[in-house]
Protein backbone atom coordinates (compact mmCIF):
# COMPACT_ATOMS: atom_id res chain seq x y z
CA UNK A 1 0.00 0.00 0.00
CA UNK A 2 1.14 3.27 -0.59
CA UNK A 3 2.18 5.67 1.92
CA UNK A 4 -0.52 8.87 2.20
CA UNK A 5 0.01 12.43 3.12
CA UNK A 6 1.21 12.77 6.55
CA UNK A 7 2.36 15.52 9.07
CA UNK A 8 4.84 13.80 11.36
CA UNK A 9 5.24 15.68 14.59
CA UNK A 10 8.09 14.68 16.54
CA UNK A 11 8.85 15.49 19.93
CA UNK A 12 12.40 15.62 21.27
CA UNK A 13 13.81 16.27 17.62
CA UNK A 14 16.99 17.75 18.78
CA UNK A 15 18.12 14.46 20.70
CA UNK A 16 20.19 11.62 19.85
CA UNK A 17 17.34 9.62 18.21
CA UNK A 18 15.78 11.44 16.18
CA UNK A 19 19.68 12.93 14.81
CA UNK A 20 21.02 9.47 14.27
CA UNK A 21 18.36 7.30 13.54
CA UNK A 22 14.62 9.14 12.86
CA UNK A 23 15.86 11.91 10.13
CA UNK A 24 18.12 9.40 8.64
CA UNK A 25 15.14 6.89 7.89
CA UNK A 26 13.09 9.46 7.06
CA UNK A 27 15.43 10.95 4.33
CA UNK A 28 16.21 7.35 2.83
CA UNK A 29 12.07 7.11 2.76
CA UNK A 30 12.18 10.26 0.74
CA UNK A 31 15.12 9.25 -1.46
CA UNK A 32 13.41 5.89 -2.74
CA UNK A 33 10.41 8.11 -3.38
CA UNK A 34 7.74 6.55 -0.98
CA UNK A 35 7.29 9.71 0.70
CA UNK A 36 3.95 12.08 -0.85
CA UNK A 37 5.89 15.45 -1.36
CA UNK A 38 3.89 17.45 0.53
CA UNK A 39 4.11 15.22 3.77
CA UNK A 40 6.03 17.26 6.50
CA UNK A 41 8.38 16.03 9.67
CA UNK A 42 7.60 19.02 11.94
CA UNK A 43 10.58 18.57 14.95
CA UNK A 44 9.56 19.59 18.33
CA UNK A 45 12.73 21.24 20.20
CA UNK A 46 12.61 22.44 23.60
CA UNK A 47 15.38 25.02 24.34
CA UNK A 48 17.47 24.87 21.13
CA UNK A 49 16.88 27.77 19.01
CA UNK A 50 15.22 26.10 15.90
CA UNK A 51 17.19 28.44 13.64
CA UNK A 52 18.97 27.35 10.50
CA UNK A 53 21.53 26.32 13.20
CA UNK A 54 19.66 22.76 13.82
CA UNK A 55 18.63 22.83 10.24
CA UNK A 56 22.33 22.29 9.08
CA UNK A 57 23.18 20.08 12.28
CA UNK A 58 20.86 17.39 10.60
CA UNK A 59 21.69 18.26 6.91
CA UNK A 60 25.38 17.09 8.16
CA UNK A 61 23.87 14.34 10.33
CA UNK A 62 22.41 12.43 7.56
CA UNK A 63 25.58 12.63 5.48
CA UNK A 64 27.56 11.17 8.51
CA UNK A 65 24.82 8.50 8.54
CA UNK A 66 25.41 7.15 4.92
CA UNK A 67 22.98 9.43 2.99
CA UNK A 68 24.70 11.16 -0.13
CA UNK A 69 24.58 15.10 -0.47
CA UNK A 70 21.79 15.52 -3.09
CA UNK A 71 19.68 12.75 -0.87
CA UNK A 72 20.17 15.34 2.28
CA UNK A 73 19.06 17.87 0.48
CA UNK A 74 15.78 16.59 -0.67
CA UNK A 75 14.83 15.91 2.58
CA UNK A 76 15.11 19.40 4.12
CA UNK A 77 12.43 20.70 2.30
CA UNK A 78 9.87 18.26 4.61
CA UNK A 79 11.80 19.13 7.54
CA UNK A 80 10.72 22.32 9.96
CA UNK A 81 11.30 22.91 13.78
CA UNK A 82 9.12 24.74 15.71
CA UNK A 83 10.50 25.91 19.50
CA UNK A 84 7.39 24.56 21.92
CA UNK A 85 6.89 22.49 24.77
CA UNK A 86 4.98 18.98 24.51
CA UNK A 87 3.39 19.18 27.88
CA UNK A 88 2.14 22.24 27.53
CA UNK A 89 -1.66 22.44 26.31
CA UNK A 90 -1.44 26.27 25.20
CA UNK A 91 1.83 25.18 23.08
CA UNK A 92 -0.17 22.30 21.84
CA UNK A 93 -3.06 25.21 20.71
CA UNK A 94 -0.65 27.02 18.34
CA UNK A 95 1.22 23.39 16.85
CA UNK A 96 -2.22 23.04 15.70
CA UNK A 97 -2.31 25.91 13.35
CA UNK A 98 0.62 24.76 11.47
CA UNK A 99 -0.44 21.61 10.84
CA UNK A 100 -1.79 20.87 7.28
CA UNK A 101 -5.46 19.69 7.02
CA UNK A 102 -6.99 17.48 9.28
CA UNK A 103 -7.68 15.03 6.29
CA UNK A 104 -3.64 13.96 6.41
CA UNK A 105 -2.46 11.30 8.20
CA UNK A 106 -1.38 13.17 11.58
CA UNK A 107 1.10 10.89 13.74
CA UNK A 108 3.12 12.09 16.76
CA UNK A 109 6.26 10.58 17.96
CA UNK A 110 7.25 11.15 21.89
CA UNK A 111 11.20 10.85 21.72
CA UNK A 112 11.02 11.94 24.98
CA UNK A 113 11.53 10.65 28.07
CA UNK A 114 8.63 8.59 29.48
CA UNK A 115 8.06 10.80 32.29
CA UNK A 116 6.69 12.86 29.22
CA UNK A 117 4.48 10.54 28.40
CA UNK A 118 1.05 11.10 29.98
CA UNK A 119 1.69 15.26 30.21
CA UNK A 120 2.24 15.18 26.14
CA UNK A 121 -0.77 13.12 25.96
CA UNK A 122 -2.83 15.02 27.72
CA UNK A 123 -1.75 18.16 26.35
CA UNK A 124 -2.04 16.63 22.87
CA UNK A 125 -5.57 15.52 23.35
CA UNK A 126 -6.56 18.92 25.35
CA UNK A 127 -5.67 21.18 22.22
CA UNK A 128 -7.85 18.46 19.91
CA UNK A 129 -4.73 16.87 17.69
CA UNK A 130 -5.57 13.80 18.23
CA UNK A 131 -8.37 13.15 17.45
CA UNK A 132 -10.07 11.55 14.05
CA UNK A 133 -6.72 9.02 13.09
CA UNK A 134 -4.02 10.59 14.83
CA UNK A 135 -1.79 8.39 16.11
CA UNK A 136 1.00 7.97 18.86
CA UNK A 137 4.07 6.73 18.62
CA UNK A 138 5.77 5.89 21.74
CA UNK A 139 9.86 4.98 22.01
CA UNK A 140 11.55 3.25 24.59
CA UNK A 141 11.80 2.99 27.52
CA UNK A 142 8.11 2.32 28.61
CA UNK A 143 8.66 3.14 32.48
CA UNK A 144 10.87 1.54 34.53
CA UNK A 145 8.43 -1.19 36.23
CA UNK A 146 5.52 -2.58 35.49
CA UNK A 147 4.04 0.13 37.70
CA UNK A 148 5.33 2.72 36.05
CA UNK A 149 4.45 1.07 33.01
CA UNK A 150 0.83 0.87 33.54
CA UNK A 151 0.39 4.20 34.72
CA UNK A 152 1.68 5.41 31.00
CA UNK A 153 -0.51 3.03 29.10
CA UNK A 154 -3.28 4.12 31.20
CA UNK A 155 -2.80 8.00 30.91
CA UNK A 156 -2.42 7.36 27.23
CA UNK A 157 -5.22 4.96 27.23
CA UNK A 158 -7.57 7.56 28.59
CA UNK A 159 -6.68 10.51 25.88
CA UNK A 160 -6.33 7.23 22.49
CA UNK A 161 -7.32 4.17 21.83
CA UNK A 162 -4.72 1.10 21.91
CA UNK A 163 -5.47 1.00 18.49
CA UNK A 164 -3.81 3.98 17.52
CA UNK A 165 -1.15 4.01 20.05
CA UNK A 166 2.17 2.58 18.44
CA UNK A 167 4.54 1.25 20.83
CA UNK A 168 8.26 1.27 19.16
CA UNK A 169 10.60 -1.61 20.05
CA UNK A 170 13.37 -1.26 16.80
CA UNK A 171 14.32 -4.56 16.91
CA UNK A 172 10.70 -6.25 15.21
CA UNK A 173 11.82 -3.18 12.35
CA UNK A 174 15.09 -5.21 11.50
CA UNK A 175 14.37 -7.29 8.50
CA UNK A 176 16.23 -10.59 9.96
CA UNK A 177 13.72 -10.33 13.50
CA UNK A 178 10.95 -10.26 10.93
CA UNK A 179 12.78 -13.24 8.77
CA UNK A 180 12.40 -15.34 11.79
CA UNK A 181 8.68 -15.43 11.28
CA UNK A 182 8.74 -16.35 7.59
CA UNK A 183 11.51 -18.87 8.36
CA UNK A 184 9.51 -20.27 10.46
CA UNK A 185 6.50 -19.95 8.87
CA UNK A 186 6.91 -20.08 5.05
CA UNK A 187 8.99 -23.54 5.43
CA UNK A 188 7.92 -26.82 6.66
CA UNK A 189 11.03 -28.34 7.15
CA UNK A 190 11.49 -26.67 10.37
CA UNK A 191 8.40 -25.85 11.66
CA UNK A 192 8.16 -29.57 12.59
CA UNK A 193 11.09 -30.10 14.35
CA UNK A 194 10.64 -26.87 16.59
CA UNK A 195 9.84 -28.02 20.20
CA UNK A 196 11.06 -29.96 22.70
CA UNK A 197 10.49 -33.17 20.98
CA UNK A 198 13.88 -32.01 18.33
CA UNK A 199 15.36 -29.01 20.50
CA UNK A 200 18.32 -29.13 23.40
CA UNK A 201 18.07 -25.66 24.06
CA UNK A 202 18.29 -22.10 22.44
CA UNK A 203 20.62 -19.16 23.20
CA UNK A 204 19.73 -15.83 22.48
CA UNK A 205 22.68 -13.27 22.21
CA UNK A 206 22.63 -9.74 21.94
CA UNK A 207 26.49 -8.47 22.12
CA UNK A 208 27.20 -5.09 22.28
CA UNK A 209 31.27 -3.05 21.61
CA UNK A 210 29.99 0.29 22.86
CA UNK A 211 29.90 1.62 25.86
CA UNK A 212 27.94 4.02 28.08
CA UNK A 213 27.76 6.50 25.10
CA UNK A 214 27.39 9.63 26.98
CA UNK A 215 24.15 8.35 27.97
CA UNK A 216 24.72 8.24 31.76
CA UNK A 217 21.55 10.14 32.48
CA UNK A 218 19.34 7.65 31.14
CA UNK A 219 21.15 4.28 31.57
CA UNK A 220 22.54 4.47 35.09
CA UNK A 221 19.95 2.99 37.15
CA UNK A 222 18.65 1.05 34.46
CA UNK A 223 20.95 -1.42 33.19
CA UNK A 224 20.73 -4.34 31.02
CA UNK A 225 17.79 -5.85 31.94
CA UNK A 226 15.53 -3.30 31.91
CA UNK A 227 17.13 -1.70 28.82
CA UNK A 228 17.83 -5.04 26.71
CA UNK A 229 16.00 -7.85 28.06
CA UNK A 230 12.82 -6.30 29.15
CA UNK A 231 12.49 -5.45 25.45
CA UNK A 232 14.39 -6.16 22.50
CA UNK A 233 15.66 -9.66 24.10
CA UNK A 234 12.26 -10.93 24.99
CA UNK A 235 11.14 -9.90 21.49
CA UNK A 236 13.20 -11.70 19.87
CA UNK A 237 12.08 -15.31 22.29
CA UNK A 238 8.84 -13.86 21.69
CA UNK A 239 8.93 -14.88 17.82
CA UNK A 240 11.03 -17.79 18.18
CA UNK A 241 8.59 -19.37 20.34
CA UNK A 242 5.25 -18.33 18.84
CA UNK A 243 2.69 -20.75 17.69
CA UNK A 244 1.82 -20.19 14.52
CA UNK A 245 -0.71 -17.24 14.20
CA UNK A 246 -3.37 -17.98 11.89
CA UNK A 247 -2.46 -14.42 9.38
CA UNK A 248 0.16 -11.52 10.00
CA UNK A 249 -2.61 -9.49 11.15
CA UNK A 250 -1.34 -7.29 14.47
CA UNK A 251 -3.47 -8.70 16.99
CA UNK A 252 -3.22 -12.57 15.51
CA UNK A 253 0.37 -12.02 16.35
CA UNK A 254 0.71 -9.97 19.30
CA UNK A 255 -2.15 -12.26 20.85
CA UNK A 256 0.41 -15.47 20.37
CA UNK A 257 3.57 -13.09 21.46
CA UNK A 258 1.50 -12.15 24.63
CA UNK A 259 0.77 -16.22 25.16
CA UNK A 260 4.81 -16.84 25.00
CA UNK A 261 5.37 -13.79 27.51
CA UNK A 262 2.95 -15.86 30.14
CA UNK A 263 4.58 -18.74 29.65
CA UNK A 264 7.55 -17.99 31.32
CA UNK A 265 8.57 -19.66 34.36
CA UNK A 266 8.98 -16.67 36.99
CA UNK A 267 12.21 -16.27 38.32
CA UNK A 268 12.22 -14.66 41.57
CA UNK A 269 13.75 -14.37 45.02
CA UNK A 270 16.95 -16.50 45.46
CA UNK A 271 15.96 -17.79 42.01
CA UNK A 272 18.28 -14.95 40.84
CA UNK A 273 21.36 -16.90 42.20
CA UNK A 274 20.75 -19.84 39.76
CA UNK A 275 19.31 -18.61 36.64
CA UNK A 276 20.83 -15.23 36.02
CA UNK A 277 24.18 -13.66 36.08
CA UNK A 278 24.96 -9.93 36.59
CA UNK A 279 27.72 -8.06 35.04
CA UNK A 280 29.49 -5.13 35.11
CA UNK A 281 32.50 -3.95 32.52
CA UNK A 282 35.84 -3.10 34.30
CA UNK A 283 39.36 -1.50 32.17
CA UNK A 284 39.60 -3.71 29.13
CA UNK A 285 40.37 -3.14 25.24
CA UNK A 286 37.72 -2.78 22.62
CA UNK A 287 38.44 -2.81 19.51
CA UNK A 288 42.30 -2.79 20.20
CA UNK A 289 41.55 -0.18 21.79
CA UNK A 290 42.42 0.47 25.90
CA UNK A 291 38.92 1.85 27.09
CA UNK A 292 37.94 2.77 30.82
CA UNK A 293 35.43 0.72 33.33
CA UNK A 294 32.04 1.38 33.58
CA UNK A 295 32.43 3.23 37.11
CA UNK A 296 35.05 5.72 35.58
CA UNK A 297 32.85 6.62 32.30
CA UNK A 298 30.18 7.63 35.00
CA UNK A 299 32.84 8.58 37.56
CA UNK A 300 31.53 6.99 40.42
CA UNK A 301 30.95 3.61 41.51
CA UNK A 302 27.35 2.26 40.61
CA UNK A 303 25.90 -0.99 41.32
CA UNK A 304 24.01 -0.76 37.61
CA UNK A 305 24.48 -4.12 35.33
CA UNK A 306 26.06 -3.47 31.69
CA UNK A 307 25.49 -7.45 31.07
CA UNK A 308 22.65 -9.84 31.95
CA UNK A 309 22.55 -13.59 31.30
CA UNK A 310 19.21 -15.76 32.08
CA UNK A 311 18.30 -19.33 31.62
CA UNK A 312 14.39 -18.65 30.86
CA UNK A 313 11.85 -21.49 30.92
CA UNK A 314 8.79 -21.82 29.09
CA UNK A 315 6.34 -23.95 30.82
CA UNK A 316 4.42 -24.80 27.52
CA UNK A 317 4.00 -28.41 25.90
CA UNK A 318 6.25 -27.41 22.82
CA UNK A 319 8.90 -26.36 25.02
CA UNK A 320 8.98 -27.93 28.06
CA UNK A 321 12.50 -29.11 29.23
CA UNK A 322 14.13 -26.82 26.58
CA UNK A 323 16.00 -24.06 27.86
CA UNK A 324 16.21 -20.52 26.48
CA UNK A 325 19.69 -18.79 27.45
CA UNK A 326 19.73 -15.41 27.14
CA UNK A 327 22.62 -12.74 27.31
CA UNK A 328 23.09 -9.29 26.66
CA UNK A 329 25.88 -6.40 27.38
CA UNK A 330 27.93 -3.73 26.82
CA UNK A 331 31.84 -3.87 25.67
CA UNK A 332 31.85 -7.42 24.95
CA UNK A 333 34.26 -8.60 22.51
CA UNK A 334 32.21 -8.58 19.40
CA UNK A 335 29.28 -6.72 17.96
CA UNK A 336 26.83 -9.94 18.21
CA UNK A 337 23.67 -10.84 17.72
CA UNK A 338 22.20 -14.09 17.02
CA UNK A 339 19.66 -17.21 17.95
CA UNK A 340 21.24 -20.05 17.95
CA UNK A 341 18.78 -23.48 18.06
CA UNK A 342 20.80 -26.82 18.96
CA UNK A 343 19.03 -29.62 18.06
CA UNK A 344 19.02 -33.31 20.06
CA UNK A 345 22.05 -35.50 19.33
CA UNK A 346 21.36 -38.65 17.22
CA UNK A 347 19.50 -41.10 19.36
CA UNK A 348 22.40 -43.94 18.39
CA UNK A 349 25.51 -43.88 16.62
CA UNK A 350 25.99 -45.79 13.97
CA UNK A 351 29.36 -45.05 13.39
CA UNK A 352 30.81 -47.12 16.02
CA UNK A 353 29.55 -47.38 19.73
CA UNK A 354 31.71 -44.39 21.01
CA UNK A 355 31.23 -42.22 17.83
CA UNK A 356 28.59 -40.55 19.64
CA UNK A 357 30.38 -38.01 21.41
CA UNK A 358 32.01 -36.88 17.86
CA UNK A 359 29.07 -36.14 16.58
CA UNK A 360 27.96 -32.47 16.89
CA UNK A 361 24.28 -31.57 17.28
CA UNK A 362 22.85 -30.13 14.52
CA UNK A 363 22.70 -25.98 15.08
CA UNK A 364 20.60 -23.78 13.54
CA UNK A 365 21.81 -20.29 13.73
CA UNK A 366 19.92 -17.02 12.92
CA UNK A 367 22.51 -14.26 12.76
CA UNK A 368 20.63 -10.78 13.28
CA UNK A 369 23.65 -8.71 12.90
CA UNK A 370 26.59 -7.97 11.38
CA UNK A 371 26.79 -10.49 8.63
CA UNK A 372 22.63 -11.66 8.61
CA UNK A 373 22.05 -14.59 7.58
CA UNK A 374 21.05 -18.14 8.35
CA UNK A 375 23.56 -20.52 9.07
CA UNK A 376 22.85 -24.45 9.71
CA UNK A 377 25.55 -26.61 11.06
CA UNK A 378 25.71 -30.56 9.66
CA UNK A 379 27.87 -33.22 10.15
CA UNK A 380 29.74 -34.35 7.14
CA UNK A 381 32.13 -37.22 5.99
CA UNK A 382 35.53 -36.39 4.68
CA UNK A 383 36.04 -37.22 1.39
CA UNK A 384 38.51 -40.20 0.61
CA UNK A 385 38.49 -43.94 0.69
CA UNK A 386 40.38 -44.75 4.16
CA UNK A 387 38.67 -44.79 7.71
CA UNK A 388 35.32 -43.35 7.32
CA UNK A 389 35.88 -39.42 9.02
CA UNK A 390 33.06 -37.52 10.05
CA UNK A 391 33.69 -33.42 10.65
CA UNK A 392 30.79 -30.72 11.14
CA UNK A 393 30.41 -28.74 8.15
CA UNK A 394 28.00 -25.00 7.34
CA UNK A 395 25.46 -24.28 5.43
CA UNK A 396 25.27 -20.75 4.98
CA UNK A 397 23.10 -18.11 3.77
CA UNK A 398 24.38 -14.77 4.19
CA UNK A 399 21.51 -11.67 3.09
CA UNK A 400 24.13 -10.08 1.27
CA UNK A 401 25.32 -12.51 -1.20
CA UNK A 402 21.52 -13.73 -1.26
CA UNK A 403 19.66 -10.69 -2.27
CA UNK A 404 21.09 -7.25 -4.04
CA UNK A 405 18.73 -4.79 -2.17
CA UNK A 406 19.92 -2.45 0.96
CA UNK A 407 18.92 -3.47 4.11
CA UNK A 408 17.00 -0.69 5.56
CA UNK A 409 17.07 0.27 8.80
CA UNK A 410 14.23 -0.72 11.60
CA UNK A 411 13.24 2.84 11.85
CA UNK A 412 12.48 3.45 7.98
CA UNK A 413 9.91 -0.07 8.14
CA UNK A 414 8.21 1.49 11.50
CA UNK A 415 7.93 4.98 10.48
CA UNK A 416 6.53 4.10 6.73
CA UNK A 417 4.05 1.38 9.52
CA UNK A 418 2.16 4.21 11.72
CA UNK A 419 1.38 6.35 8.57
CA UNK A 420 -0.01 3.25 6.63
CA UNK A 421 -2.02 2.25 10.22
CA UNK A 422 0.11 -1.11 10.76
CA UNK A 423 0.12 -2.03 13.85
CA UNK A 424 2.03 -6.02 13.58
CA UNK A 425 5.33 -4.90 14.41
CA UNK A 426 4.50 -2.36 17.25
CA UNK A 427 3.96 -4.06 21.07
CA UNK A 428 0.49 -4.25 22.62
CA UNK A 429 -0.24 -2.61 26.27
CA UNK A 430 -0.29 -6.18 27.29
CA UNK A 431 2.71 -7.36 25.53
CA UNK A 432 4.70 -4.45 27.65
CA UNK A 433 3.01 -5.15 30.90
CA UNK A 434 3.88 -8.45 30.85
CA UNK A 435 7.22 -8.10 29.99
CA UNK A 436 7.30 -5.87 32.86
CA UNK A 437 5.63 -8.45 35.17
CA UNK A 438 8.46 -11.25 34.35
CA UNK A 439 11.46 -8.87 34.72
CA UNK A 440 10.23 -7.00 38.15
CA UNK A 441 10.50 -10.06 40.63
CA UNK A 442 13.98 -10.29 39.06
CA UNK A 443 15.00 -6.81 40.25
CA UNK A 444 13.58 -7.66 43.42
CA UNK A 445 15.55 -10.76 43.46
CA UNK A 446 18.75 -8.60 42.54
CA UNK A 447 18.10 -6.09 44.95
CA UNK A 448 17.45 -8.73 47.59
CA UNK A 449 20.20 -11.28 46.97
CA UNK A 450 22.93 -10.25 44.16
CA UNK A 451 23.01 -5.93 44.65
CA UNK A 452 26.71 -6.21 43.15
CA UNK A 453 27.08 -7.65 39.98
CA UNK A 454 30.42 -9.72 39.07
CA UNK A 455 33.07 -7.63 37.11
CA UNK A 456 33.75 -8.45 33.43
CA UNK A 457 36.97 -6.91 31.36
CA UNK A 458 35.63 -4.91 28.92
CA UNK A 459 36.25 -6.49 25.36
CA UNK A 460 35.13 -10.25 26.72
CA UNK A 461 32.62 -12.32 27.22
CA UNK A 462 31.21 -11.24 30.17
CA UNK A 463 31.67 -12.35 33.80
CA UNK A 464 32.87 -16.39 33.86
CA UNK A 465 29.85 -17.11 36.25
CA UNK A 466 28.05 -16.65 32.56
CA UNK A 467 29.93 -19.92 32.01
CA UNK A 468 29.13 -20.92 34.35
CA UNK A 469 25.41 -20.58 34.41
CA UNK A 470 25.08 -22.87 31.00
CA UNK A 471 28.01 -24.84 32.08
CA UNK A 472 25.76 -26.02 35.28
CA UNK A 473 23.21 -27.49 32.90
CA UNK A 474 25.77 -29.32 30.91
CA UNK A 475 25.77 -26.94 27.78
CA UNK A 476 28.13 -24.08 26.63
CA UNK A 477 27.86 -21.04 24.88
CA UNK A 478 27.90 -21.42 20.86
CA UNK A 479 30.84 -18.81 19.62
CA UNK A 480 33.93 -18.42 19.91
CA UNK A 481 33.80 -14.99 19.01
CA UNK A 482 33.21 -12.85 22.32
CA UNK A 483 35.84 -14.49 24.36
CA UNK A 484 37.95 -11.81 24.24
C1 LIG B 1 18.53 0.54 22.46
C2 LIG B 1 19.23 0.55 23.79
O1 LIG B 1 17.17 0.29 22.64
O2 LIG B 1 19.10 -0.45 21.64
C3 LIG B 1 20.71 0.78 23.61
O3 LIG B 1 18.70 1.57 24.62
C4 LIG B 1 21.28 -0.21 22.62
O4 LIG B 1 21.39 0.68 24.85
C5 LIG B 1 20.47 -0.25 21.34
O5 LIG B 1 22.61 0.18 22.34
C6 LIG B 1 20.93 -1.38 20.43
O6 LIG B 1 20.31 -1.28 19.19
P1 LIG B 1 20.99 -1.87 17.88
O7 LIG B 1 19.97 -1.63 16.81
O8 LIG B 1 22.25 -1.10 17.68
O9 LIG B 1 21.24 -3.31 18.13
Amino acid sequence: TPVPTFDLVIAGASGDLALRKLFPALAHRVAEGVIPRDSRVIGLVRSHDPGDGLMRTVEARLQEEGLSRAQAEAFMPHLEFVRTDVTNPESMTALNERLGPPDRVRAFYLATPPQLFAPASRALAGAGLLDGEARLILEKPLGKDLASAKAINEAVAEVLPERRTYRIDHYLGKETVQNLLVLRFANTLFERSWSQRDIDHVQITVAETVGLEKRADYYDGVGALRDMVQNHVLQLLCLFAIEPPNTLDADAVRDEKVRVLRALRPIHGADVLQRTVRGQYVRGSSNGQAVPGYAEELGRASGTETFAALRCDLDTWRWAGVPIYLRTGKRMGARYSEIAVTFKSVPHSIFGGDRRDGLAPNRLVIRLQPNDGVQMHLMMKVPGSGRLQLVPRTLDLRYDTAFNERTPDAYERLLTDVIRGDQTLFMRRDEVETAWGFVDPIIGGWRDYYATPHRYPAGTAGPSQAVGLIERDGRSWSEPELRG
